[in-house]
């Protein structure tokens, strides 16, 4: 058997042939096999059985794992989920795929109907997507994309490109969603912070009226195991909130479910300072949003650190109060290199102690706090790893000068990414793989995490290196990064 293997992209682009030749049952192949399985001409799919079309902020972390492995390839796949923005600036957390069954998943563009539904708040005709967001990680992707390759980023337009777009879904989130008025977003269903069945929504769930089961027919569990995934109760709130949402016509500031994340707007802080650097790698001052980044980061610390619980938590802005659950989300603004030292040795401290027991009991970070009630080991965001969030605090945790921790969670993520298949989530304290296998973020942040990316054989013209000039913000001190 062919004991090497080089790692082909399209007939447009190089074939990238690493020296040493790798070996063709290594980590990194097979984590790039994973992204070729998914690539789909423009385009990376999350999972190629349960998730079928392209999800926002699967795109951007995938596209921080592609740049390795084709810079062009990560440029299109953050393009083409750009081109499905709507006028209003927001950027839908599903863009559909048109030769992809209707009943391949649910909700499917006849439920979301967005260019007739989103008509009034500007959905493109020409592509069907869902109505709602996700997390922000655009701009950080991006920015991460041009470093990956600055040569071809500048030849082909990148950032000249995408920065109007991204700007405008800055300013959709700063604008439309600040519905508690204290300066943060706010989502507006729980599919749009991602951690879809998380506790920490548990209480503002509950003044929802869920729809019918008969209404709808579940297409997850064709795939899930039903025991990994949310359940029916949960899910018939998920509909109803959605199609409320659509038969405002996707006006933002009436539902009855609106909720200040901390993950999210963490997420959001990071990219502006990720759209500072961008402007003024185009020339112009980046002063401005570095400097409302810090506000943000302010407003984040005022309205959602609690002292007491060691974690930021989510401020349920209908209900008028922070709502009491220690979920993951809660440890991401690490990510932030401006926030107070006092609470980044908190954070530290609580990510280490028994709520989240990394280092001690558990692999990975758990998506919800171990001693918690509702904790379930195995069931969606109520207790699992996922791999974006402990990449995240990978970072975190560098940024801050904590080079042990983020070594030890950057072995253990590479390597549970791998034993599993690279699953779409796992058991926090075992590694056995849940949900979908062959996972798209779970296979690129694990290939950016590899601590040697094999050097390069012969140079492609623009390189593939992601070393140097990758920070993301003015004071990343994280330089130990492969
Ligand atoms: N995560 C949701 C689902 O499971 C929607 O994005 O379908």
């Amino acid at each position: 058997m062919d004991r090497t293997a080089q790692l082909t992209a399209r007939p447009a682009e190089r074939t990238i042939a690493y020296d040493p030749p790798l070996p063709v049952d290594s980590p990194h192949v097979r984590a790039a096999r994973v992204l070729e399985e998914n690539w789909t001409g423009t385009s990376t799919v999350p999972s190629r059985s349960l998730y079928p079309h392209q999800w926002s902020w699967d795109s951007a972390f995938v596209a921080i794992g592609l740049r390795h492995l084709s810079p062009l390839r990560a440029q299109t796949e953050l393009e083409t989920l750009l081109a499905a923005q709507w006028a209003d600036g927001r950027v839908p957390h599903i863009v559909f795929n048109p030769s992809v069954p209707l009943d391949a998943y649910f909700p499917s563009p006849d439920f979301w109907r967005s260019s007739t539904a989103g008509h009034t708040a500007g959905a493109p005709r020409t592509v069907q997507t869902s109505g709602i967001v996700q997390p922000p990680v655009h701009a950080l992707a991006a920015w991460l994309v041009h470093c990956a390759d600055p040569g071809l980023s500048r030849a082909r337009g990148f950032l000249a490109r995408t920065h109007p777009r991204l700007a405008a879904w800055h300013r959709y989130l700063l604008h439309r969603r600040d519905l508690g008025g204290g300066g943060l977003a706010s989502v507006v269903h729980p599919w749009e912070q991602g951690m879809d069945n998380s506790p920490c929504w548990d209480a503002p769930l509950s003044r929802v009226t869920p729809a019918p089961a008969r209404s709808f027919r579940r297409a997850d569990l064709d795939h899930g195991a039903p025991e990994d995934r949310p359940t029916d109760l949960d899910y018939g709130r998920y509909v109803r909130l959605a199609a409320d949402y659509r038969d405002a016509g996707y006006t933002d500031g009436k539902g009855d479910f609106a909720v200040e994340d901390p993950a999210f707007n963490a997420l959001l802080i990071a990219s502006e300072h990720a759209l500072a650097r961008i402007a003024q790698e185009l020339g112009a001052p980046g002063t401005a949003r570095h400097a409302r980044a810090e506000r943000l980061t302010a407003a984040l610390v005022e309205r959602l650190w609690d002292p007491a619980a060691g974690v930021f938590l989510c401020r349920d802005v209908r209900g008028g109060g922070l709502i009491r659950e220690r979920g993951v989300s809660g440890l991401v603004p690490l990510l932030l290199p401006e926030l107070p030292r006092d609470i980044v040795t908190a954070l530290v401290s609580t990510l280490s102690g028994p709520h989240f027991g990394l280092g001690d009991t558990t692999r990975l970070v758990p998506s919800y706090d171990l001693l918690g009630e509702a904790f379930d080991a195995h069931r969606y965001w109520r207790g699992p790893a996922w791999f974006n969030t402990s990449w995240l605090l990978e970072r975190g945790l560098r940024v801050h000068g904590e080079r042990e921790r983020a070594e030890a969670l950057r072995e253990a993520l590479v390597e549970t990414a791998d034993a599993s298949g690279y699953a779409e989530y796992v058991d926090p304290f075992t590694g056995e793989a849940c949900g979908a296998s062959g996972f798209g973020w779970t296979a690129a942040l694990a290939l950016d995490l590899l601590r040697e990316p094999p050097r390069l054989g012969k140079a492609p013209a623009h390189g593939v290196s992601g070393a140097g000039g990758e920070t993301f913000d003015r004071s990343d001190k994280g330089g130990n990064r492969g």
